[in-house]
């Protein structure tokens, strides 16, 4: 039997990493093995990837030695860093250096970094139609991946940009809100532009359909969603999933950055870019070529049916 070759994934524990891992895992004829990097691999979540087939390693992102140690003999990697863990650029650039810089050593052969727009290169940061957040960036958690994207110079990389995670509406407080006449709304600063989104499980399902296409795939920018809608497509799905009206609540960028909660600023200057440079997202975000990766890949309407219960409504 031919040895297996190994992923070395980071974020394994996570929505990302995680996803990667139960992809290869459960294609039991994969042409790979799966190496999850947690922090601590005495979590349950850890113990819950080894319990599944991974070979679970310690890892820091922050720790350049360890990094050097989970990739060895590995054939190759997802890279995924952690924006909303500390709000800052600069330590997610030193983290994606770490990251490439480990792998230019280990000679992998496919790595797929997990990128998103450097927004600057969209809206200058003399532009005025959107504020600049700490003195030189745009959507900090866009620009400082969008700017490491140069450390993977010379490495067999695939640039995968993900879409708005749908789970967001259960996590991150972007669900239906009621207001004081119980009446239920979501709230985007979209317009009536159309947002590339996807269920977080199929990112990882859309990478692991990149490592299997191999080398045909590096070099390449791949975004991945499964739909693109706007805000009234949202609510009326949601509307029908729900048996009781949603509606579209629409409001500028600039009423969305002074809701004053931590990144409200940075979000807000995310939908202002997917708003006003909609055809560029979009068609980054090919749902055809996502389906072509990942053919489960789940459309919002399929999304909702699995997990609109989980919705906390408010
Ligand atoms: N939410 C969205 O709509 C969206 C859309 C596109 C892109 N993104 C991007 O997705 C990224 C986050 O990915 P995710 O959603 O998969 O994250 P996540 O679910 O929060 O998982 C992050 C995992 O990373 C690990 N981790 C944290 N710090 C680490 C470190 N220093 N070294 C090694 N591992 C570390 C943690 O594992 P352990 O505790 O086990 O170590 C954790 O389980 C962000 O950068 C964000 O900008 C988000």
């Amino acid at each position: 039997m031919t040895q297996k070759k190994i992923i070395t994934v980071f974020g394994a524990t996570g929505a990302q990493g995680g996803g990667v891992v139960r992809a290869i895992l459960r294609d039991t004829n994969s042409e790979f093995a799966v190496r999850a990097v947690t922090r601590d691999p005495g979590t349950d979540k850890a113990k819950a990837l080894a319990a599944m087939g991974a070979e679970v390693v310690a890892g820091d992102v922050d720790d350049p030695e360890s990094l050097k140690r989970v990739l060895n003999g590995a054939y190759g990697a997802y890279f995924v860093t952690f924006f909303w863990d500390h709000f800052s650029p600069e330590k997610e650039m030193a983290e994606v250096k770490h990251m490439a810089d480990a792998a230019r050593e280990a000679g992998l052969k496919h790595v797929i970094w997990s990128t998103l727009e450097d927004v600057r290169t969209y809206v200058p940061l003399e532009d005025d139609s959107m504020p600049t957040l700490h003195g030189k960036y745009k959507v900090p958690h866009f620009d400082g991946k969008g700017e490491s994207d140069q450390y993977f110079d010379g490495i067999p990389t695939t640039f995968m940009l993900a879409s708005y995670y749908w789970e967001n509406l259960i996590y991150f407080g972007m669900g239906p809100k009621k207001d004081a006449d119980g009446n239920l709304s979501i709230t985007f600063p979209m317009g009536n532009k159309k947002m590339a989104g996807i269920a977080a499980e199929d990112i990882g399902k859309c990478a692991y359909g990149i490592f299997k296409k191999g080398q045909s795939e590096i070099g390449k920018r791949i975004g991945i969603a499964g739909d693109q809608l706007s805000g009234q497509e949202m609510a009326e799905a949601l509307s029908k999933v729900l048996g009781r009206k949603v509606s579209y609540n629409e409001i500028s960028p600039d009423v969305y950055r002074s809701f004053g909660f931590p990144g409200a600023d940075d979000l807000g200057n995310m939908f202002q870019f997917y708003r006003d440079f909609d055809t560029v997202c979009n068609s980054t975000r090919d749902v055809k070529y996502s389906k072509e990766l990942n053919p489960a890949l789940q459309s919002f309407d399929m999304w909702l049916a699995e997990n609109a219960q989980r919705l906390p409504i408010e």
